[in-house]
């Protein structure tokens, strides 16, 4: 069963029906299979999901895609409604509101910020953007009250920022890690995927082919961090690269020293449209 609800309101009351736990999954809409993923896992797991389609202006910059962030509501209820087939004992709810009054009140004055980790990689190309996004999923965890919530591990900086606020806040939810869904030809699927031309989406593989090179050197060990740090150099003279770095996998800190795992994550440029993604590998 699925149910489309637009209203704050009739959220609130739903979720007092509601008794058992819910598994929830947080949207900007336009699903694609990486996002159906997360709902896979919520249903496996939950007898009732919620998914919030909510296009958040908080976490766009003044410049960036706010206004073509594609908006899809019916294609993607259709899609989701496919996918509940499979689970026809599950209760799917898609909070969709339509304004942001919806989600912030009106007089909202507060904002939610990891500090530290929302200033670097991403948050140094786009500031901003992290307490945006970390101010509404708190605004929808606070609404919603789910037991777990599932976030895809392509956004890993986002991910981890979500699970220190998690952690420092104490909010009583299980985020949930969902590994990155790759087309066939090895892309991170993802919503602005739509806007390359052919040309660079043949060209995108750049980003998943460098990410495994630079894994495969420090695949040798610790001790060739300096030969792929000095990869990452050379690679770094494209200058359509926003960022390549390898960092620990649980911190985002440049030190290595002490780290048992690290995420190798890269942006590559394709005139307005940027790319992300990430390998994350334990270090021997
Ligand atoms: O990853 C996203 O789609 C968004 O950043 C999120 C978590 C739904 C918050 O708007």
């Amino acid at each position: 069963m699925i149910e489309v609800i637009k209203h704050k309101k009739e959220l609130l009351s739903k979720r007092f029906e509601i008794s058992s736990p819910l598994g929830f999954v947080p949207t900007m809409g336009n699903l694609h299979e990486g996002h159906i993923e997360l709902l896979r896992r919520a249903l496996q797991e939950f007898d009732n999901v919620v998914v919030s389609i909510f296009v958040n202006p908080k976490q766009f910059g003044p410049n960036e895609d706010f206004n073509k962030y594609p908006r899809t509501l019916e294609q993607d209820v259709l899609r989701i409604e496919k996918e509940l087939k499979n689970y026809p004992q599950k209760k799917v709810t898609i909070f969709a509101p339509d304004s942001s009054e919806e989600v912030f009140d009106k007089d909202n004055k507060t904002k939610v910020e990891v500090m530290g980790l929302s200033e670097i990689l991403e948050g140094a190309i786009r500031p901003g953007h992290f307490a945006g996004v970390t101010t509404v999923v708190y605004q929808l965890f606070k609404l919603v009250n789910p037991k777990k919530a599932y976030f895809g591990l392509k956004d890993y900086q986002q991910l981890i920022i979500i699970q220190k606020m998690v952690e420092d806040l104490k909010i009583p939810v299980t985020i949930v890690p969902v590994p990155i869904v790759r087309s066939d030809s090895g892309l991170a699927l993802s919503s602005r995927n739509q806007y390359l031309t052919k040309e660079q989406l043949k060209k995108s593989l750049i980003l998943k082919n460098t990410l495994n090179q630079i894994k495969t050197i420090l695949e040798g060990g610790i001790q060739y961090l300096e030969s792929a740090n000095a990869e990452i150099t050379k690679k770094l003279l494209d200058s359509n690269w926003n960022y390549l770095e390898i960092r620990d996998a649980r911190t985002l800190s440049k030190d290595l020293s002490q780290s048992k795992s690290v995420v190798i994550l890269g942006v590559y440029q394709f005139e307005k449209t940027r790319l992300l993604d990430n390998i994350v590998m334990d270090l021997i």
